[in-house]
C-alpha cells in the first residue's frame, strides 16, 4: 500500500490541509503563519508517520494526516519560537518571522501553530494527547538545557547528546508512535518505532554536526556552528581530548572566528584531525542502531524505505 504514489497523493494532500490548518480569518495571522510553511521543509516528520503506519490495520486517511499535521505543526511552531532565541535572521532560505515581523508576532506566531496543532491531536484522542503534553515538555526541556549549557561538572558531550534526544529525537519518535497508533499496530511495534525514531532523530542531528565541518560552499555554509561557538559531535569530542598536541586547535576553536581566514584556518585544522573519522563512525554506529530496531517490524516496502533513512544519513556525513 505504501507505493511512491501513495506516498506522493498523501504528500499532495498533506501540503494543502497543513496551508488550511494554518489559516486563520485574520489575514495578517494567516500570512505570518503560513510564511515557513510555504518556504519548503523536507516534510520528513510526516513522511515517517505515513510510513509507520503501514505496520498495523486498515488506516483511517483523515486520522493518518490528522497525526501528520500535529508533528509538522509541532515542528514549524518551535522553529518560530528558535528563530527568536537564536536570533537567526533566515529560516529555509527565506526571512524568519522574527525577522520580518519582529519577536513578538514571531513567538504568537508559534503559539498560535502550536494551538492548531492541539486542535488536531483533541480530534485523535486522547492517547494521543498524553503523548502529544510529554513530547512538548521534552521539546521545551531540551531547549532549556541548552539555553542553560552544560551543569557544573557534567559532561558536555553527556549534555549534548541528551539536549539532542530531547530536542530532536524525540518528536521524531512521536511521528513513528503516531503512524503505529494510527495503524492499530501492537505494542511492539509500537516500541520498535519509537526507538526507531528516537534514534533517527539523533543521527539525524549529529550528521548535521559532521557536515556543519565537513560540507563545502556548494552544499550549507560549512562552519555555521563553529563560528557561533555552537557544540556539535567533533568540537565536543576535541574538547574531550587530553593530549597536549591537541591545545592549540582548542584553542583555536574557542577563540574568535568572526573574519573568514580564522574561520578557515580552524576548519582546516578540524578536519585534518582524527577527531573527524571518530565523529563519523559515531553516526555510523548510531544509524546501524537506528536500522536495528526495525529488525521487530514485518518486512516490506515501508521498512525498506525506513532502512534507507538511515543509510542516507550516513551518506550525508561520511
Ligand atoms: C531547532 O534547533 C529547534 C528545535 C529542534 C526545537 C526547539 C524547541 C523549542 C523552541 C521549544 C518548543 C516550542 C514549541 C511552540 C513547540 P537548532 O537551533 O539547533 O536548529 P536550526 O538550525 O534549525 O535553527
Ligand atoms: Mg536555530
Ligand atoms: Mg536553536
Amino acid at each position: 500500500m505504501v507505493d511512491p504514489t501513495t506516498l506522493e497523493r498523501l504528500h499532495g494532500r498533506f501540503e494543502e490541509v497543513l496551508v488550511e490548518a494554518a489559516t486563520s480569518d485574520a489575514p495578517f495571522v494567516t500570512e505570518a503563519a503560513t510564511h515557513i510553511i510555504s518556504a519548503g521543509g523536507k516534510r520528513f516528520r510526516p513522511t515517517l508517520v505515513f510510513l509507520a503506519s503501514q505496520f498495523g490495520g486498515p488506516v483511517d486517511e483523515g486520522d493518518l494526516i490528522d497525526a501528520a499535521l500535529v508533528v509538522e505543526l509541532t515542528h514549524v511552531a518551535s522553529l518560530y519560537h528558535d528563530d527568536v532565541m537564536d536570533e537567526a535572521d533566515l529560516r529555509r532560505a527565506a526571512p524568519s518571522a522574527n525577522a520580518r515581523w519582529g519577536n513578538s508576532i514571531a513567538i504568537l506566531i508559534g503559539d498560535y501553530l502550536f494551538s492548531r496543532a492541539s486542535a488536531r491531536v483533541a480530534k485523535l484522542g486522547v492517547e494521543y494527547v498524553a503523548l502529544q503534553a510529554d513530547t512538548f515538555a521534552r521539546l521545551v526541556q531540551g531547549q532549556i538545557a541548552e539555553t542553560r549549557g552544560p551543569g557544573e561538572g557534567e559532561d558536555p558531550l553527556a549534555h549534548h547528546l541528551q539536549v539532542v534526544a530531547d530536542k530532536t529525537g524525540s518528536l521524531i519518535a512521536t511521528s513513528a508512535v503516531f503512524g503505529g497508533m494510527v495503524s492499530g499496530a501492537s505494542a511492539e511495534v509500537i516500541e520498535a518505532l519509537r526507538s526507531y525514531g528516537e534514534e533517527v532523530g539523533v543521527v539525524f542531528q549529529l550528521s548535521d554536526d559532521v557536515i556543519d565541518i565537513t560540507s563545502d560552499e556548494a552544499g550549507k555554509t560549512p562552519g555555521t556552528d563553529l563560528r557561533e561557538g555552537v557544540p556539535t559531535l567533533p568540537t565536543l569530542m576535541l574538547g574531550a581530548s587530553s593530549d597536549p598536541a591537541d591545545a592549540e586547535l582548542k584553542t583555536l576553536i574557542d577563540g574568535d572566528l568572526e573574519s573568514d581566514e580564522a574561520l578557515t584556518v580552524a576548519l582546516d585544522g578540524l578536519r585534518a584531525h582524527p577527531v573527524m573519522a571518530q565523529a563519523k563512525a559515531e553516526v555510523r554506529r548510531r544509524a546501524e542502531l537506528a536500522r536495528s530496531h526495525l529488525a521487530a517490524l514485518p518486512d516490506g516496502d515501508a521498512k525498506d524505505m525506513l532502512a534507507q533513512v538511515c543509510t542516507d544519513l550516513v551518506e550525508r556525513s561520511t
